[in-house]
């Protein structure tokens, strides 16, 4: 820990430098969502799944959890596939806008000594997310989230080395860590087990959640105090899974499984921030986005809400968003992007609802409530 090179801390002007940059486009965004201001928060670390991941995955030489080709990125701006899992940016991005940035912080694994400097250091804010990771570490064969946090110790101490020690503990106290992940290991699980009973049903709940907490001890003992948690969404309503489905409905066990999750990962929270001393937390609910979507389209603007925008077989959903799959051209008016991904147009709203939402979307209190803590 012990700090060789001490300089003061970072001038209050640097944190807006984001802001400063920002294509007008993007300041009407942020102007337009009600005055939002840069900098809310310091810095925003990323963990999780290819709901989160804007890249990582670019960088690994085996993975096929990939997304950096057309026609993902097609409504990105200049329409750059990027290795998000989404036509334009995904829910990380909208929360990140909300808290005043341009969108999520850039990829560790893109981070090069050419990275404008701030960013480099991590003091912007890191996007650890992979897709393809789970909590467990048996999921998936890409970064874990064991790994993410690996990565995030070794970023901490590249810190601890430029900033005094002060600042770098209300650096990481006051950022937000976003985590969104869990959807992977459930579907890992139920491909080894597609008809649990309910004894294995919370076993694997229960197991699952106890990761997780432990993932959470580890950052909480690194500095992290205010947690920004994605729930799992009703993943059995995907196209994949409704493509496996003879009756071409949602696959219920998944929905299951993710509630029974999202139930477990409350439960978790409220003990843990009464035990861990300065956590403060919100739980963000892709699920009631999700299925408030599937249950009122129309009255959300969605006019299909089954097939993937991009993909190809049934429901777009036999396989992925490759070079050679069809794609959609109204693609606002679709749930989802492709086969296990949503679009653009439900990321933004997934981000407004957690962000500023009722509790039935964020609890115990709401993204903007989280960040806005003082204490
Ligand atoms: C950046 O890193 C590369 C490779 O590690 C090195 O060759 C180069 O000199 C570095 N550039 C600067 C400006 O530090
Ligand atoms: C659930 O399944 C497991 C493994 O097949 C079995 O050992 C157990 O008895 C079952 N429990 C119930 C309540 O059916
Ligand atoms: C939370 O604490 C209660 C009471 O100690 C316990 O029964 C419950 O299992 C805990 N929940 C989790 C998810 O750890
Ligand atoms: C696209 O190409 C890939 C590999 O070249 C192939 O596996 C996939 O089935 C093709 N998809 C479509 C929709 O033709």
């Amino acid at each position: 820990m012990a700090s060789t090179m001490r300089v003061p801390p970072l001038p209050l002007h640097h944190r807006h430098y984001l802001l400063l940059h920002l294509p007008l486009l993007v300041t009407a965004a942020v102007l337009a969502l009600g005055g939002a201001q840069a900098g809310k928060v310091p810095a925003i670390y990323v963990f999780g799944d290819s709901t989160a991941d804007v890249g990582n995955n670019n960088y690994l030489q085996r993975s096929n959890a990939k997304a950096n080709f057309p026609h993902n990125g097609i409504d990105f701006p200049f329409s750059r596939p990027t290795g998000r899992f989404s036509n334009g940016y995904n829910g990380i991005d909208f929360l990140a806008i909300h808290m005043g940035f341009r969108r999520s912080p850039p990829s560790f694994l893109s981070l090069t000594n050419k990275t404008n400097h701030q960013i480099f250091k991590g003091l912007k804010g890191v996007n650890f997310a992979s897709g393809g990771s789970g909590i467990l570490d048996s999921t998936g064969s890409t970064i874990t989230m064991t790994k993410q946090i690996q990565y995030f110790s070794t970023l901490r101490s590249n810190i601890m080395t430029q900033i005094a020690t002060e600042p770098t503990y209300h650096l990481l106290s006051k950022s937000i860590f976003l985590i969104s992940s869990g959807g992977n290991d459930i579907f890992a699980y139920f491909t080894k087990n597609n008809s649990p009973n309910t004894t294995e049903k919370d076993q694997f709940v229960a197991t699952l959640a106890s990761q997780y907490e432990n993932h959470l001890k580890a950052l909480f003992t690194l500095g992290a105090r205010k947690f920004g948690l994605v729930d799992v969404p009703p993943i059995g309503c995907c196209p994949y899974p409704r493509s496996l489905n003879p009756t071409g409905g949602c696959l219920d066990i998944l929905n299951e499984l993710s509630l029974g999750f999202n139930k477990a990962v409350h439960s978790l929270m409220l003990n843990l921030s009464s035990t861990l001393e300065g956590m403060k937390y919100s739980v963000g609910s892709s699920y009631e986005v999700v299925s408030g979507i599937i249950r009122n389209p129309e009255a959300l603007g969605y006019k299909e809400i089954k097939t993937a925008c991009c993909g190809a077989g049934k429901f777009n959903g036999q396989s992925g968003c490759t070079p050679n799959a069809t794609y959609c051209s109204e693609r606002h008016h679709y749930l989802f992007w492709d086969l296990l991904h949503p679009t653009h147009a439900t990321s933004k709203l997934a981000g407004s609802a957690i962000y500023y939402g009722s509790q039935q979307f964020a609890s115990p209190i709401n993204f903007r409530q989280l960040v806005e803590d003082e204490n």
